[in-house]
């Protein structure tokens, strides 16, 4: 048994906050597709299959277990012998695999969204020092009518009668609830009761583990091979190769393609700041190249694709160049996974790093940081000597500023926008803000509007600003930024971008907006 941690997915938004409470409470775990065979379950934990997890989390899910076609779990999953915690759809799937009964909520009336009382009636196990009553979130249509031969109900609410249930003896529970967000009172305490007390895991995976791990993976992995890395001026692509060239030395060859869609002296910045590891960085200039392909082009969608297709076309250019390439590097983190959309969910954004990638690529794809939440690469980072400043700059997508120029994309936009952004973070620094915010940037709608200077009527550009607060990107808030900051990034916007004439605000959160306009 490894002592790591399979979350089973079955497409709930929530199943990142399952992982990162488990990666907090420093227990390895990895997400697959919920209907992954326990073959494929086996292999996930060690590839020789050996072995198998020290437990296993069933997530969420929008679908109804009596639906037809929906995934489920393998039946073996609840005989391999290790615990099985089942959350929401989680649970109703092991009820009715195990020969349990579930309903559909609207003929129940047992339909629950928001906070509710948990009456507790049992006490070992996961509800392990719990007190009689406790406040947890629950979001749910269809319930657990009956359990599964076995099981007794170890928690209800006044309207489920199965809000928690447990076998203890073969170590499977359920909770209709979902300890995992914020607003279950006791939520972390129930995983941590399941992951030490239940499943006797131990507390041992941090950042130098990970790295260890890694290293140890990615040369198994890569053997005597070269490997290619795009490092697009973004933390999570610098950081990969830190952490690569640590692996295989300079068998790495980190490629910077300048496509013009960077931030100013981006380039420069992130070549001195991996020189300082000893990490070599080849700058291509390719902006007329990705500049051309964009011209015309108005859908972001396409955007997206053009660019994260043209990436990979100058790699394999530069690959070739190079001679003996057979991977490619890429710094996909765990959310860019989720968003663009897994085998039980909708896409929302396709991130150039996955959804993007041409069909055709002549690369194999190597992407040591993809289970990583954003806060965990900047600790990695730390933890491979780069400095506070750079760990701690803000997230920059992949298509670069192309999906801050809405519509066409040309260099006179991209100019101003540019310069936008370089007095806007220069004022938030100064201000403090910097890093209390999650993000902070300029967009350029593409809209002219009327304005007047020096007496005379001008019709320019509108830069809209978005500052917002987030734990992972996948949900964010806008951020209530001072009223004087604002005004001295607006005036000076004005002032010194020639053809901008109003600076608005975005106020919205995440969802339903994106952090990006595209
Ligand atoms: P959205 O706009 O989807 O963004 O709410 C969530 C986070 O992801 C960043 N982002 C990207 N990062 N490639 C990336 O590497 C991309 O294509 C991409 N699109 C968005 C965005 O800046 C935010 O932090």
């Amino acid at each position: 048994m490894r002592n790591q941690v399979i979350i089973l997915d079955f497409g709930a938004q929530y199943t990142q906050l399952i992982a990162r409470t488990v990666r907090e409470l420093k227990v390895y775990c990895q997400v697959i597709p919920g209907d992954a065979t326990v073959g494929e379950i086996r292999s996930s934990v060690d590839p020789s299959g050996r072995d198998i997890p020290g437990a296993i989390i069933l997530s969420g899910g929008p679908d109804s277990v009596y639906e037809e076609g929906v995934p489920l779990p393998d039946p073996e999953v609840f005989r391999l012998g290790c615990p099985v915690l089942g959350i929401c759809y989680g649970m109703q799937a092991m009820a009715k695999i195990l020969g349990g009964r579930v309903v559909e909520g609207s003929v129940t009336g047992t339909r629950e969204y928001g906070p509710q009382a948990l009456r507790v009636l049992s006490k070992d196990g996961i509800f392990d020092g719990f007190p009689d009553e406790t406040r947890v979130w629950m979001s749910h249509g269809d319930t657990v009518d009956e359990v599964p031969p076995g099981f007794i109900i170890t928690g209800s609410t006044e309207k489920t009668k199965v809000a928690a249930m447990a076998d203890p003896a073969r170590k499977l529970y359920g909770v209709q609830f979902h300890p995992e967000v914020k607003h279950t009172a006791l939520g972390r305490d129930l995983l941590a009761n399941f992951l030490f007390k239940v499943a006797g895991l131990e507390a041992d995976w941090t950042m130098e583990r990970f790295v260890e791990r890694s290293i140890r993976e990615i040369r198994e992995r890569v053997g005597d091979a070269h490997v290619v890395a795009g490092v697009s001026g973004g933390v999570d692509s610098t950081v990969c190769a830190v952490l690569v060239h640590r692996a295989i030395g300079d068998r790495l060859h980190p490629i910077l393609v300048d496509h013009g869609l960077m931030r100013q002296d981006e380039a420069a910045y992130v070549v001195e700041a991996l020189g300082r590891l000893g990490v070599k960085v080849q700058l291509v200039n390719a902006q007329e190249r990705f500049l051309g392909r964009l011209e015309g082009v108005l859908d972001p969608e396409r955007k997206r694709k053009i660019i994260g297709e043209e990436f990979i076309r100058v790699f394999e250019e530069e690959a070739r160049k190079l001679g003996g390439v057979e991977f490619i590097l890429q710094g996909t983190i765990y959310p860019d996974v989720i968003e663009s959309g897994t085998r039980t969910r909708n896409v929302i954004k396709s991130h150039h790093n996955v959804g993007g990638l041409p069909e055709r690529m002549d690369l194999k794809l190597l992407e040591p940081i993809r289970e990583l939440f954003k806060d965990e690469v900047r600790l990695l980072g730390k933890e491979l000597g780069l400095s506070d400043e750079f760990v701690g700059r803000h997230p920059f997508p992949g298509p670069g500023l192309a999906v801050r120029v809405l519509g066409e994309v040309t260099r006179e936009k991209l100019d101003i926008v540019r310069k936008a952004q370089a007095i806007l973070d220069e004022e938030i620094r100064r201000a403090g803000w910097y890093d209390r915010l999650w993000q902070c940037f300029c967009v350029l709608p593409g809209v002219r509007t009327v304005g007047v200077m020096g007496d005379k009527r001008t019709y320019g550009h509108v830069i809209a600003i978005r500052a917002v607060h987030s734990e992972d990107a996948m949900t964010a808030d806008w951020a209530r930024l001072p009223y004087d900051v604002l005004e001295r990034v607006s005036t000076r916007i004005v002032n010194e971008v020639h053809d901008v004439t109003r600076v608005v605000l975005d106020i919205t959160s995440k969802p339903p907006s994106t952090i990006e306009w595209e």
